[in-house]
This record gives C-alpha cells, sequence and structure tokens, in this order.
C-alpha cells in the first residue's frame, strides 16, 4: 500500500506541472482523486486491510490525500496565472507616449443626464446632489415609507453592518442604519431641510438595489429626481412639465400617460408611460418610464413645511431607461462594460 501511495504521488508531482489548460487539469484531477479516481481505489482497499494496521495506513492514505490536494491546487494557480498574463499581454511601458487615439467621446448615460439636465434648467430647475451611502431615515422614513415596507428588506437593499460609521453621512437617530440608496428620492428630504421653499430641484445619480443583473436590470444604475415645491402648484404642472421633458429629449410626437399607483411619498402617485414609436427600434406602445405625484403632506411635516400652504410635485425615472430608447439599445450591461466599440458610437 505504502508503495502504491508513493508512486501515484511520484506521478502527479510529475504530471500536474505540466498540466497546460483546464480541462487538461479537470481530467488529471478526476484521474487521481475523483470518484473513480487512483487515489479513491486504493482508499477503497482500506477495508482488506489487518485490522492493527489500519491506523498506520490511513495515516498514510490521509497524508497522500493532502500532498494530492496541495499539487492539485498549486496547478490550478498556475493554470490561472497563466491566463491572466495571457489576458493581459505582452508587457508595456507605459512611459511611453500613447498612440493617437482621437478625442475622447461622453458616455451615453452622461450624455442625457446632461441633457435632461439643460432641458430643466431652462425653466428653472437646479442641479442637486446627495449621498450615495445614506441612512434610513432619509431613505426611507422620512419619505413616509414604514419600517414594514418591501423596498426596505433586506433582500432588496444594500444595507451596511450596524458598526460601519461614515463621518460625512449624518444620521438622524442613532438607530438607524446606513445603506446604498435605493432612489434618488432621499435628495428631495435633503434638499428640503436646508430651507422653505420654493424649491425646484433635479437630481441625476446612481442608485443600487440587489437585484440581478440581466438585459434590463443592474444592481447598480442611475436615475434622475425632480422635486418641485411651491403654493398652489398642481398634477397639471407635473403632466405638463413631463410632457415638455420627453418632447424636449426625444421629439415632438412623444406622448406621456399616467396611470394611478401607489408611492408613500406622495398623494395622489402615479407611473408615467411614453410613448415614442418614432423613435428607431421602439416598438411597444407605451414604455414605463417612472413614478410620480403629488408629495404626500407627511414628508411635508417631516421636513417642516406647512402642508396647508405648500404643495408640490416629485418624479423619478431611471436614465438608463431613457438612454436606451434614445439610441436604441437594448442590454443594460452594455452601459457598464467600457467596451470602446460601443462607447464611440456616443460623440
Ligand atoms: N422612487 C421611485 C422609484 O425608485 C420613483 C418615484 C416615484 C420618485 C414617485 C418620485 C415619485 O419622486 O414622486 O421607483
Amino acid at each position: 500500500m505504502q508503495d502504491k501511495l508513493s508512486a501515484l504521488v511520484a506521478k502527479a508531482t510529475a504530471e500536474l506541472p505540466t498540466l497546460k489548460s483546464r480541462p487538461e487539469f479537470e481530467a488529471a484531477k478526476a484521474r487521481y482523486v475523483g470518484p473513480n479516481g487512483e487515489l479513491t481505489a486504493l482508499m477503497k482497499q482500506m477495508g482488506g486491510i489487518p485490522k492493527e494496521q489500519k491506523p498506520i495506513v490511513g495515516k498514510l492514505v490521509n497524508e497522500a490525500k493532502l500532498r494530492l490536494t496541495a499539487q492539485l491546487d498549486a496547478a490550478l494557480a498556475r493554470i490561472a496565472a497563466d491566463e491572466l498574463a495571457a489576458q493581459l499581454g505582452p508587457a508595456i511601458d507605459p512611459t511611453l507616449p500613447s498612440p493617437d487615439t482621437g478625442p475622447g467621446t461622453y458616455h451615453p448615460l452622461t450624455l442625457v443626464r446632461e441633457e435632461m439636465c439643460r432641458i430643466l434648467r431652462k425653466v428653472g430647475f437646479t442641479v442637486a446632489d446627495g449621498p450615495e451611502v445614506e441612512t434610513e431615515y432619509y431613505c426611507f422614513d422620512a419619505l413616509n415609507t414604514p419600517a414594514d415596507h418591501p423596498a426596505r428588506d433586506e433582500k432588496d437593499t444594500f444595507y451596511f453592518p450596524t458598526s460601519a460609521r461614515f463621518g460625512n453621512v449624518s444620521k438622524k437617530t442613532p438607530e438607524e442604519k446606513y445603506l446604498l440608496r435605493t432612489h434618488t428620492s432621499s435628495v428631495q428630504i435633503r434638499e428640503m431641510l436646508k430651507g422653505p421653499p420654493p424649491i425646484r430641484i433635479v437630481s441625476p445619480g446612481r442608485v443600487y438595489r440587489r437585484d440581478t443583473t440581466d438585459a434590463t436590470h443592474s444592481a447598480n444604475f442611475h436615475q434622475l429626481e425632480c422635486l418641485y415645491v411651491d403654493k398652489n402648484v398642481t398634477v397639471r404642472d407635473l403632466k405638463a412639465l413631463l410632457d415638455y421633458i420627453f418632447v424636449s429629449l426625444l421629439g415632438k410626437d412623444t406622448k406621456t400617460r399616467f396611470r394611478p399607483h401607489y408611492f408613500g411619498y406622495t398623494e395622489p402617485s402615479f407611473e408615467v408611460d411614453l410613448t415614442a414609436t418614432h423613435l428607431p427600434k421602439v416598438k411597444k406602445p407605451w414604455i414605463e418610464i417612472g413614478g410620480c405625484g403629488m408629495v404626500d403632506p407627511t414628508v411635508f411635516e417631516a421636513v417642516g413645511y406647512d402642508s396647508e400652504v405648500w404643495s408640490g410635485y416629485a418624479f423619478g425615472m431611471g436614465l438608463e431607461r431613457l438612454a436606451m430608447l434614445l439610441y436604441g439599445i437594448d442590454d443594460i450591461r452594455y452601459f457598464y462594460q467600457n467596451d470602446l466599440r460601443f462607447l464611440k458610437q456616443f460623440a
């Protein structure tokens, strides 16, 4: 038995360093330690070994197994390193001047974001920014989204451990947790807490959700939020602004429609669909583009505004969805892969 084990280890020591690819590695692994492998076959012979020798032989078998596993690990690590080196290509000298690749281009999301901000600035909105690391108060509580609301579920939201500290993001209460904001609506609260109305802000930015990536979902995407607070603001104003924005961005044939919906922070609330079948590649007659509504009095109370005096509207929408419509992009993953063949199409 001892001889057989030594022979097996010796064979592996000679063979494993010569393996060149993952398939070769997998085949060798199966031959040595797989269910039908040589080591497994030897282990099966343990049954025939006299009882008093079993502890010694068992120890030898274990040692052989450890050595084989270590050699297999080393072989796999070497193959992975070779693969990486092959991907990286020959070493480059970063001190050499780079070849002339021509001028750069803006990312399509940057283009849509800037265009939307330009459209909104024209009618009096200013750009506001908020932190991507948020607290439960700004992201949920102040937006009338109670603790048991599904949007706050651990399954949907990236929470930080309670021990996490972010000195530059202030908490409202000591108990609340930090999280990655799930929507840009948190900026509404931060802006309203800065001072009294009127308020007219647009806030584009990155948001995070525990979504599995596919052609239309990404755990990290971008939204654009608007908030308008003044006296006598009505749903008509909201609808007119959305019509103006989408006609400006997508062309005069673009139309919007509201469908009743529920959001804790607006009442009434709507989902916004738009129709833009004049755009290339747009087939569906109506496409859902965002949510909106009239700011709920509870939200005004949370920020100390008198809801008898002030009224307002708010809306939020996904920037990726807009860019996909505008440019006829059919897979959200293109935005994040930094493939120059994709990026160079946007001037
Ligand atoms: N926060 C919502 C979302 O992420 C979108 C939204 C709905 C924003 C209604 C609003 C609003 O400002 O009033 O799905």
